[in-house]
């Protein structure tokens, strides 16, 4: 992507944010940073907007062998890159090898969520009334990264999803009635403070990041908060910040928190999330945002910058892509070469942001290591072939793509 059409598009994307942002800060948010800026190039961000670049002509990968090459320490200097894993795939040994060759951190895709490690049993008997979590495996994970010298982003605290219904409920019983607010705000804390306690004492230093709260962001036109969540409708819209203070309270020192999400590269979502986040880094709360990056083959890169652009003016704040995957139901050369280019004009966008000091991107983690273990294959209802290696560990284009993007930009 050339660079010079990168810096136009810059300058014009500064001063469209400049007014989006200051129309939004109104309210007197005097921790926005409105200010204008000169372009890079000294041109001024009165530029008008020039359309991106079209993508670089197909390259052919197949003579690559990626044997001698690592993602992990390439990307060293920028940001970690990570990998979403499932306890098997760490008990094998040939698998650990995949991972830790090109990734320096793993999430648990499933079994850090609540759904995996509240214990329903020893939470009703608790005498105490407060939710039990079960670390066994939790312990067992963390012990494994721990071994192979793997950081650990924890997913996640509070969320709708893969959380037991019980969870909200009197005595644990979903035949009674949903619980009060104060009661539910202690349940909140003493899971989130038995989930951190237990990270800090037993494995200090392998969590290095925690996603707090997952897709508190309605989908709806307008975006918003989702209501139809149970922490909101027990709690109320400041269940995130309650979450966030109960996090910070809890958490080894260091541990950077997270606000996580799908869809901010849409204009409702990402204003949501700038105003959700801006609050709540601003009472030093929360450190960063992640933005999942669940995306297919209709990818619009710009569209990612303009968030990059728009997340980065709360300053000092992290971004990572938490979840990326690129969905492609066909595993054709054309269709891999068109997902690497993709793939490649992604973390070109990255790298520039981060090497320029347009937005601190401190990690990137794919959903998933290979094509026969996404997920999106089950939630799409179709094959899909969206990671960097396909079903036997073998490098594909857009791992390549990934690499070269450090020689483009
Ligand atoms: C997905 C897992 O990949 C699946 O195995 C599971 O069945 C459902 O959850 N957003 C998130 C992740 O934050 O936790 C989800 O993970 C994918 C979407």
């Amino acid at each position: 992507m050339a660079k010079k059409i990168r810096i136009l598009c810059i300058v014009g994307m500064l001063a469209a944010l400049a007014l989006v942002v200051g129309c939004k800060s109104s309210g007197g948010d005097d921790n926005v940073q409105t200010e204008t800026t000169d372009a890079p190039d000294g041109e001024r961000k009165q530029q008008p907007v020039t359309p991106m670049p079209t993508t670089d002509p197909a390259i052919d990968y197949s003579d690559r062998d990626a044997s001698d090459m690592s993602l992990k320490d390439a990307y060293s200097e920028y940001f970690p890159i990570g990998v979403a894993v499932n306890s098997w795939q760490l008990e094998d040994s040939t698998t650990m090898d995949v991972i830790t060759k090109d990734f320096s951190t793993i999430t648990t895709e499933n079994e850090m969520k609540p759904d995996y490690i509240l214990d329903h049993d020893a939470s009703i008997k608790a005498e105490d009334g407060m939710p039990e979590i079960a670390t066994d495996k939790m312990d067992e994970i963390m012990s494994m990264a721990e071994d192979a010298g793997l950081k650990m982003r924890g997913h996640t605290l509070v969320w709708h999803s893969q959380t037991p219904d019980w969870l909200f409920y009197e005595d644990y019983d979903i035949s009674k009635e949903r619980v009060d607010r104060d009661t539910m705000l202690k349940r909140m804390e003493e899971y989130i403070k038995k989930v951190l306690t237990f990270c800090k004492e037993e494995h200090p230093g392998v969590v290095v990041a925690w996603d707090v709260v997952n897709e508190a962001i309605s989908d709806n036109q307008g975006g918003g908060y989702r209501t139809d969540s149970p922490w909101y409708e027990v709690i109320g819209e400041d269940y995130i910040e309650y979450a966030f203070t109960y996090a910070r309270k809890y958490a080894e020192e260091g541990t950077k928190l997270f606000i996580n999400d799908y869809g901010l590269n849409g204009k409702d979502k990402r204003e949501t999330m700038y105003d959700i986040a801006s609050g709540l880094f601003e009472r030093g709360i929360l450190d960063g945002i992640g933005m999942q990056s669940h995306h297919d083959m209709g990818l619009v890169v710009d569209d990612v910058e303009t968030s990059l652009f728009m997340f980065a003016q709360i300053k000092g704040i992290n971004i990572q892509l938490t979840e990326l995957d690129i969905h492609n139901n066909d595993n054709s050369d054309t269709a891999l070469a068109e997902q690497a280019e993709l793939y490649g004009n992604l973390f070109e966008l990255l790298l520039y942001m981060d090497k320029n000091g347009y937005a601190d991107i401190t990690g990137v983690t794919f959903w998933g290591l290979n094509d026969e273990n996404t997920w999106l294959t089950g939630h799409r209802k179709e094959t899909s072939y969206p990671l960097l290696f396909d079903k036997d560990n073998k490098a594909k284009p857009c791992y390549f793509a990934i690499y070269d993007a450090l020689k483009e930009s």
